[in-house]
């Protein structure tokens, strides 16, 4: 277990919602040992949820918000956008000004979380879904109020699920949804299309998932790796009159590219629609 305990560390946090992501967050936290079990309240509404046992040997388990809030350094929002209304007022009496909000909630702006909650110290992040292994990617912002100290805690505690970047300007969380929150769906996509393609070539479903799956990974290793960009890996796969160049062909012939592009603009004008709409 890797410990990165440190000052920066919370000494007491709460999770408020512990579905999919508060789950992660919780297992995390543990894993990483920025709280103990004793220092970590989980708030969980669902009775089916609660009756995981894996819940109450993470932290301190309640179904509601209570007095034990107030103690807690760091309060992780972690319900569902459209739940964050009924929440609010059963959150309030509990919260002090001096806590930070951890958000991950998708379209919740910090000024509607301040507001309802009157609170100022807010941190809202977009996660992903490897967060729950622990290779996430999330892009965070905060409000002015928010110092380097409140910052490095948050930070902290979203690096437990993978790499975290923080974005100045809090519009830009919608493009970061487009590009990485939905990002692990266009990936995919891609890895079923192409194991569809193997089969029709008369792959065995299995080996066509291994041989996809396993050059995903090479890939991705090589693009990290190395000091060329794509454009420069792609021309070291293709030659002139290649096999490469003919699937190149039909991409392009297809608008492949544009469609791409396309599709993740429409995603992030769907995210500010959704932000508008809560
Ligand atoms: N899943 C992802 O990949 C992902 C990625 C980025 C961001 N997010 C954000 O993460 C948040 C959580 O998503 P999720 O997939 O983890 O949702 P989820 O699995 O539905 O978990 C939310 C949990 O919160 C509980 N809850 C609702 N109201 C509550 C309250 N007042 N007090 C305590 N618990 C309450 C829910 O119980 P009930 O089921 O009884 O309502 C549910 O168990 C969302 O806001 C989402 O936008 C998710």
């Amino acid at each position: 277990m890797n410990e990165i305990r440190n000052t920066r560390s919370p000494q007491s946090i709460a999770i408020i919602g512990c579905g999919n992501m508060g789950l992660t967050y919780a297992r995390s936290f543990r894993q990483y040992g920025l709280c103990t079990a004793e220092q970590l309240l989980l708030v969980e509404k669902s009775a089916e949820q609660r009756a995981q046992p894996e819940l109450h040997q993470l932290g301190q388990l309640t179904q509601g918000p209570g007095e034990r809030l107030r103690h807690c350094q760091i309060v992780v929002l972690a319900v569902k956008p459209q739940d964050f209304a009924a929440l609010a007022p059963e959150l309030s009496p509990y919260l002090q000004p001096d806590q930070v909000l951890l958000s991950i909630m998708a379209g919740i702006t910090m000024s509607r979380i301040s507001d309802s909650l009157q609170q100022p110290l807010i941190v809202r992040a977009m996660p992903n879904l490897p967060a729950r292994i622990g290779m996430g990617m999330t892009a965070f912002a905060a409000l002015p109020e928010v110092d380097r100290g409140h910052l490095h805690m948050a930070e902290t505690l979203l690096n437990t699920t993978g790499r975290a970047v923080f974005l100045e300007d809090e519009s830009l969380l919608d493009a970061v949804t487009a590009v990485s929150g939905s990002g692990p769906a266009y990936f995919f996509y891609f890895v079923q299309e192409m194991v569809q393609a193997a089969v029709e070539m008369g792959l065995d479903e299995a080996t066509a998932r291994v041989l996809v799956k396993q050059t995903m990974l090479g890939s991705y290793h090589l693009l990290n790796q190395s000091e060329e960009g794509p454009a420069e890996l792609i021309r070291s796969v293709s030659s002139r009159g290649g096999t490469t160049e003919a699937a190149f062909l039909a991409f392009s012939e297809g608008r492949l590219g544009e469609v791409l592009r396309n599709g993740l603009q429409r995603a992030e004008s769907r995210a500010r629609e959704l932000s508008g709409a809560l």
